[in-house]
């Protein structure tokens, strides 16, 4: 994880994580408010977590990463709380970096009393896999509707409602935020042909925000 520590300010900084209609959605729908206990798994630059707090919940953040200074150093196929701590556990841009997706979905819907919201990117075509996997080797997969669907399912959590963003997301900065760059970024370039603006300075990519309920509640 000293990967990510490394490119913890890069992740704070970023516009495209900072804010976006997609940040407001999500937030939006955790059913924020007064008192409400929440816990962002993989939280980066701790961008939810901070909107969360000023509409007045009480929130944990929670990251494998020393560098992204979570209040518990944990990854999300194993989260040290008791059944049903939160009122929402929600994880915003991070489930394609987990190995074990369905470990981690179980773990948040088990911390959860109630709602699980998630925020990916939706997977498009092998070619836009393998340019996120070179610009960043630590991209385990995106995935579609159906897969969220099914595995949010599998975790017990039914699906209530599922919005999608297009993200513009600049070029240079993106792939400076991993590192990447010479032949490897020129490569993640020509994958990324089909997906770019027309002066070739950002591409855009499609983030499903889906929001669950436990079954139980
Ligand atoms: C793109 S950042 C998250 C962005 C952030 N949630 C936001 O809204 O701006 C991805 C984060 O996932 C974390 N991460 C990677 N593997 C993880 C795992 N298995 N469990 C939990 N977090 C993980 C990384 O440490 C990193 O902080």
């Amino acid at each position: 994880m000293t990967t990510w520590s490394d490119r913890a300010e890069a992740y704070r900084e970023s516009p495209t994580h900072r804010e976006g209609p997609d940040l407001d959605l999500v937030v939006e729908w955790c059913d924020p408010g007064e008192g409400v206990k929440a816990l962002d798994v993989a939280t980066g630059g701790g961008h939810v977590a901070r909107r969360l707090r000023e509409e007045g919940c009480v929130v944990v953040t929670l990251d494998p990463s020393p560098g992204m200074q979570a209040d518990v150093l944990a990854g999300a196929e194993s989260i040290p709380f008791e059944d049903g701590s939160f009122d929402v556990v929600v994880s915003r841009i991070a489930p394609h970096h987990f190995e074990g997706l369905e470990a981690a979905l179980a773990e948040m819907a088990r911390v959860s009393k109630r709602l699980v919201v998630i925020e990916d990117t939706l997977y498009s075509s092998d070619r836009h896999e393998r340019a996120e996997k070179l610009r960043d080797p630590t991209h385990v997969r995106n995935y579609t509707e159906d897969e969220w669907r099914a595995s949010l399912a599998g975790a017990g959590l039914e699906v209530e409602r599922v919005e999608r963003f297009e993200k513009t997301h600049p070029l240079e900065a993106w792939l400076a935020r991993t590192g990447c760059e010479g032949a490897d970024a020129e490569h993640v370039r020509e994958l990324l042909a089909d997906r770019m603006t027309d002066d070739g300075s950002a591409w855009t990519d499609t983030k499903i925000i889906l929001r669950a309920r436990r079954g139980d509640a």
